[in-house]
């Protein structure tokens, strides 16, 4: 994938750099020197690199830091080398996509709310201390992502949820920390940077196959306001992740004869008088409409 990202290739993409140095400091120009020359000055970054994935002849240390000759030359210093630490956020983002926008999309990056909020690939990813070897994360994931999102940890304690603290299932199973395409099914409205399954559907049909349809009979609420209008996405008080804790004020939020959609333009039908809401029974809906994201044989979803 970096073939021919050799150092002729990194040259060219720090030229604007290797060119203000160079008038900056002196006047031959910066030259590379070498992961080796790095040693005797950093031995605490140089004796772990051998494990990072980016111990490679195509990007040591000056893949990302940029030529060290005038660094070296001047006995170290910030000024001389492309220092993080002087970096903006933006800037320790375009370090970082000069190699990867074919990992992580522009188009996806550019407008995620992350980037947004200047959390950039720095925040996420620690090159030198990562606590995964594998994606170099800062922490490991839950407690990454937790870090800044406190109130997402109370909602995976809740007694119905996604198994998340259990290492079950992951937040980047559904979410796409480095942002996600827009889609045109419902995700489209979210700003969640949901991570579509199957190219254009919710992340949740990935695991949960079998409410994928297509049915012959849709009940249109999965497929158009999609799985949130009934289930919260992280853990919720109520069985199987349900918004509310009775079923039938969940079904009654739509099915109240008001509006002005639905087939016959008339709103949502509301169940017929044969339902009596009085009756416990007739509360428990999903006692009989057994098959309430779609059903392949019984258009009101009894079987
Ligand atoms: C993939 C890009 C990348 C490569 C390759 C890389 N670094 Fe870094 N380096 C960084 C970033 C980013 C930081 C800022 C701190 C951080 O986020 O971990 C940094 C920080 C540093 C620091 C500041 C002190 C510290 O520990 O944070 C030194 C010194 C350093 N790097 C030296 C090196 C040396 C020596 C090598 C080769 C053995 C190297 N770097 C390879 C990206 C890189
Ligand atoms: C002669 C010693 C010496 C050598 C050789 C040397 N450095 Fe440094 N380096 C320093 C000193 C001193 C600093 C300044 C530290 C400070 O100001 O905190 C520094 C700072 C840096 C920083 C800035 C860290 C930051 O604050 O973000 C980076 C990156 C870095 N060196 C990378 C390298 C790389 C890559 C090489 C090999 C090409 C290298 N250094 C070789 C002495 C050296
Ligand atoms: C000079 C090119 C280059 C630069 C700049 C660079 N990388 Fe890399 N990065 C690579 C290569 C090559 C690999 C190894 C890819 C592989 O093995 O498939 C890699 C691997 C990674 C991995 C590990 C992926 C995995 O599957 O475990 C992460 C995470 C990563 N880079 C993040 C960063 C971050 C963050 C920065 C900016 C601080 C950065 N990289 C800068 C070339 C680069
Ligand atoms: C909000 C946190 C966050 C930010 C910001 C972030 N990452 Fe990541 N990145 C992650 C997590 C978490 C994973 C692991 C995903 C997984 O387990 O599937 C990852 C995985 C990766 C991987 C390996 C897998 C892949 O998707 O190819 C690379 C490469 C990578 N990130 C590079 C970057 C670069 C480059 C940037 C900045 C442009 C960046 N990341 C910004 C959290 C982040
Ligand atoms: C360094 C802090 C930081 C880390 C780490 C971080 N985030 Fe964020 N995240 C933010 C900020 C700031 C925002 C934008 C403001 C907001 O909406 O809270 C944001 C926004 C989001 C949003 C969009 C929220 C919305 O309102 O639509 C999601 C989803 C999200 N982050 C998921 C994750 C996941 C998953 C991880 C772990 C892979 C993660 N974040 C790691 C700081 C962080
Ligand atoms: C089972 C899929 C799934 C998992 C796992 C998941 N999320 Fe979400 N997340 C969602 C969906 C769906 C939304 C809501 C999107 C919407 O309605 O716009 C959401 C919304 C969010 C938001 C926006 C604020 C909010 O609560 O609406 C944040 C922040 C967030 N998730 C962070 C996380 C973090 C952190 C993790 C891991 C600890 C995680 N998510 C795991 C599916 C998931
Ligand atoms: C990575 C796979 C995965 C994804 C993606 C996923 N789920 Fe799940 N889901 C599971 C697993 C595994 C369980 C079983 C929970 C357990 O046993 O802890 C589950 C259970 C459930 C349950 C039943 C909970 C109960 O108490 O019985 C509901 C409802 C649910 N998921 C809805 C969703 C929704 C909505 C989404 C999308 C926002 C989603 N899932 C995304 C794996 C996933
Ligand atoms: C119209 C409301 C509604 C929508 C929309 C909805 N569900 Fe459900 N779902 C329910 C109800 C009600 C139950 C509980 C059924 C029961 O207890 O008999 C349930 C149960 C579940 C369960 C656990 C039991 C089982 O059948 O496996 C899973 C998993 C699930 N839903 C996933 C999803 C997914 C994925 C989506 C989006 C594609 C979705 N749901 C959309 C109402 C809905
Ligand atoms: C987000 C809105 C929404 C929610 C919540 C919802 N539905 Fe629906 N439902 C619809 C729409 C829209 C239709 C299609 C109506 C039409 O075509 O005119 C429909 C159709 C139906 C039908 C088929 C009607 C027919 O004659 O074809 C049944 C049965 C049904 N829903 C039962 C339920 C039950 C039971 C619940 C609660 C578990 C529920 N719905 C929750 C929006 C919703
Ligand atoms: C005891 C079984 C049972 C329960 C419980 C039940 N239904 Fe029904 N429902 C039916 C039957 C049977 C039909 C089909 C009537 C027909 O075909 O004429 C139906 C039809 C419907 C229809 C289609 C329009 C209509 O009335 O013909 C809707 C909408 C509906 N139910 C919603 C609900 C809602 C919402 C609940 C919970 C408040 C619920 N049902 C509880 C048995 C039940």
């Amino acid at each position: 994938m970096f073939q021919g990202m050799g150092l002729k290739w990194s040259a060219l993409l720090y030229l604007p750099l290797v060119l203000s140095a160079q008038t900056a400091t002196q006047s031959s120009p910066n030259k590379y020197v070498g992961s080796q020359a790095c040693k005797t000055c950093h031995p605490d970054v140089w004796l772990n690199f051998y494990k990072n994935p980016h111990a490679r002849p195509d990007t040591g240390c000056e893949g990302c830091h940029g030529p060290g000759g005038d660094h070296v030359a001047a006995h170290g210093g910030k000024a001389t080398i492309r220092a993080f630490s002087t970096f903006t956020p933006a800037q320790a983002q375009e370090a970082c996509l000069s190699c990867h926008a074919k990992d992580v999309s522009r188009a996806n990056i550019n407008h995620s709310p992350h980037t947004n909020a200047d959390i950039v690939c720095t925040n996420c990813h620690s090159i030198h201390k990562p606590a995964t070897p594998r994606f170099l994360l800062a922490k490991t994931q839950t407690e990454l992502c937790y870090s800044c999102h406190p109130a997402e940890r109370a909602a995976f304690e809740m007694p119905s949820k996604h198994r998340v603290n259990e290492g079950v299932v992951q937040c980047s199973d559904c979410h796409n920390p480095h942002g996600a395409p827009n889609t045109t099914v419902r995700m489209g409205g979210s700003t969640a940077m949901l991570q579509p399954a199957f190219d254009n559907e919710e992340p949740c049909l990935k695991c949960h196959v079998d409410k994928r349809g297509p049915f012959v009979f849709e009940h249109p609420s999965v497929r158009i306001e999609g799985c949130e209008a009934c289930h919260m996405p992280h853990g919720s008080m109520n069985a199987k992740l349900l918004r509310r804790p009775v079923v039938f004020t969940l079904c009654l939020e739509c099915h109240n004869g008001a509006g002005t959609f639905g087939r016959e333009n008339l709103g949502v039908f509301e169940p017929s008088s044969m339902h009596n809401l009085l009756d416990p029974t007739y509360q428990h809906c999903t006692l009989c409409h057994v098959r309430i994201h779609g059903s392949n044989a019984d258009p009101t979803f009894l079987r």
